[in-house]
């Protein structure tokens, strides 16, 4: 199987987000097809700040949900997106000053850290969603 393809066992239910999702895994394979072209550090570096742009603006974008809808679980989502955020941008710039070199180890991470939190922290607000708006698509 190849990294960042997304399929139908992704989607959690909710179209704008599986949307966003979508997007975010075509930045990903954006990053891992630069990555075995062996692009230099500078374009490697500018795709991995648009994928931390983009994945900025789906949190803010599911945590708007979440608080609209008084989703229970929203702490423990947001802290999970917080982490995230967190240690992408210290790798970007850790990259950036010299102090980490960018290797396959990011795109496991990426890899491993989309499949579990679309899996299942996401599939739970999709749930919770589509029993609030029982009517919508
Ligand atoms: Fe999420």
């Amino acid at each position: 199987m190849s990294l960042f393809q997304w399929n139908d066992n992704f989607s959690v239910g909710n179209s704008e987000i599986d949307a966003q999702h979508k997007k975010l895994f075509q930045l990903a394979a954006r990053f891992h097809s630069a990555m075995t072209k062996g692009q230099g550090k500078q374009s490697l570096q500018q795709i991995l700040t648009d994928l931390i742009e983009y994945t900025k603006y789906h949190f803010a974008s599911e945590e708007t949900a979440m608080q609209r809808s008084s989703y229970p679980e929203y702490p423990e989502h947001k802290a999970e997106h917080d982490a995230l955020t967190r240690k992408v941008v210290q790798f970007r710039d850790d990259v950036a000053a010299d102090r980490a070199v960018i290797t396959i180890d990011v795109l496991k991470f990426l890899n491993d850290w989309l499949i579990h939190h679309i899996g299942q922290m996401d599939k739970k607000i999709g749930d919770y969603l589509r029993h609030q708006r029982p009517s919508a698509a």
